[in-house]
């Protein structure tokens, strides 16, 4: 049954809990592409994922979440994805994007940190609710999650060149049955368009 975007977007939620069944490559891989789908910068050639699955994923939270933490760990399911993939994304190639003649006028191209936005993370948040969208449209469960102070043994531990930044991690995996603990953010619910919409102006 195909489903609608509406519907898709109402029903995706952040799964914390998963079963550690594998997931099959026809299943997986387009959930993964959705990454290459969504907006970029100047069609920036920039957002990569560095995808862990087995023993991969094992060494993931050995970086990040060490042995002796894993007891009081809130979501123990959370460790059982059989997919993690780390949105990393090349600085450099938006710098030099923003050099070429289209878009040297922005003024984007002499360096990061002439940019007051930096798109790259923008383009990030993009890639990662395309496959948010697109693991729900595959009934696979899926959670954006931070690196928070991780993101540079991450990207030592898997081998992320030198200027190239580690967003955030997206873990895929089938929902464990039954009921879930809910998270602390989940349960603020959504916020009402009615008050975050400003038509008009801010008033
Ligand atoms: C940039 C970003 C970082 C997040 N980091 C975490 C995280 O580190 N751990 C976590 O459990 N959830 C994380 N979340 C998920 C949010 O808590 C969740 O999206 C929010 O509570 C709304 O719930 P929903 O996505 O299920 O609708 C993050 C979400 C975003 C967009």
């Amino acid at each position: 049954m195909t489903r609608s975007l509406s519907d898709l977007l109402a029903s995706r939620r952040m799964c914390r809990d998963f079963s550690p069944e594998p997931i099959s490559s026809d299943i997986l891989d387009p959930v993964l592409a959705a990454a290459f789908a969504g907006p970029r910068a100047g069609n920036t050639h920039g957002i990569h994922l560095v995808v862990l699955e087995d023993a991969e994923c094992a060494r993931y939270w050995d970086v990040t979440l060490p042995e002796e933490r894993r007891s009081g760990f809130r979501w123990p399911g959370l460790l059982r994805a059989p997919v993690l993939a780390v949105v990393v994304v090349d600085v450099e190639a938006y710098v030099r994007r923003y050099g070429e003649s289209d878009k040297v006028g922005s003024g984007l191209g002499s360096s990061a940190e002439a940019w007051a936005v930096p798109y790259w993370f923008v383009d990030a948040g993009s890639a990662a609710m395309a496959v948010l969208l697109a693991a729900e449209a595959a009934g696979l469960g899926a959670l954006w999650f931070a690196l928070f102070d991780h993101e540079a043994a991450v990207a030592e531990e898997f081998g992320v060149p030198a200027g190239f930044r580690a967003v955030g991690t997206l873990a895929l995996g089938r929902r464990a049955p039954g009921p879930s603990e809910a998270s602390r953010s989940a349960t603020r619910g959504r916020p009402d368009p009615l008050e975050f919409l400003h038509r008009g102006g801010w008033a």
